[in-house]
């Protein structure tokens, strides 16, 4: 199955796409993360998206559209996956209606007031990628990742002037996608509110299609 996951920043798809990938057996890819190795490796890519991604700003599609392109080429795709954080413009929507047929879309609703809450207190392990809450999900030892015992780090893009912006470009940008999908009819709205253990169990009820 094809799984698209589609919301604003901070609604909570990486958290859940950690645990739905178990459920399904099928690789989570997430074009933030990639961003995010490319820079951590210090490639050519990295470099480019580097000062993009810091500020909340969109990296131009055909790189973007490229670089799935490339991903959904792979092996481990063959049974199907959930593509996080792609699209997010109508651009990079029509480019993926060409490479594949998507099965499900599940859009992810949560007010702004509580992203800005899950956002500027989400803490990361850089090596692993394991995600982190200071409230609603906080490691073991304070600023510490339970696993490797690496420091904490705060996402460039989780500091007050880039969430605004991000939140900006989801609604100029991502938000008219709902539409897109829904007149395709294949989305589902998802309540992003509830624990990140309820909301895969309400997915795995709906998505049959
Ligand atoms: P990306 O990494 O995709 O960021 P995003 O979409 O802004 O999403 P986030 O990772 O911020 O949030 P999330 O919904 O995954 O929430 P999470 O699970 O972490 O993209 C980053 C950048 O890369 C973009 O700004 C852009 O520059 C570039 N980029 C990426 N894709 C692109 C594309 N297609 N085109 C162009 N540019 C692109 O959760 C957030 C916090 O909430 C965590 O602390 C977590 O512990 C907590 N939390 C999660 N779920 C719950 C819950 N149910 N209850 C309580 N707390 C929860």
């Amino acid at each position: 199955m094809n799984i698209v996951l589609l919301g604003p920043p901070g609604a909570g798809k990486g958290t859940v796409a950690a645990l739905l990938k178990k459920e399904l057996g099928v690789p989570h890819i997430s074009t933030g993360d990639i961003f995010r190795e490319n820079i951590k490796g210090g490639t050519e890519l990295g470099r480019k998206v580097e000062t993009i991604l810091a500020s909340g700003a969109l990296v131009p599609d055909e790189v973007t559209i490229e670089m799935v392109k490339d991903r959904l080429a792979k092996d481990d795709t063959a049974s199907g996956y959930i593509l996080d954080g792609f699209p997010r413009t109508i651009g990079q929507a029509e480019a993926l209606d060409a490479m594949d047929t998507i099965d499900c879309v599940l859009n992810f609703v949560l007010s702004s007031e509580e992203i800005i809450k899950r956002l500027s207190g989400r803490r990361l392990c850089k090596s692993t990628g394991r995600i982190y809450h200071i409230v609603s999900n906080p490691p073991k030892v304070e600023g510490i990742d339970d696993e490797t015992g690496e420091p904490l780090i705060q996402r460039d893009d989780d500091k007050p002037e880039a969430i605004k912006h991000r939140l900006e470009v989801y609604e100029a940008q991502t938000a008219p996608l709902i539409d897109y999908y829904r007149k395709k009819g294949n989305l589902i709205d998802v309540d992003s509110s509830p624990s990140p253990e309820t909301i895969v169990k309400a997915i795995m009820k709906e998505i049959k299609c």
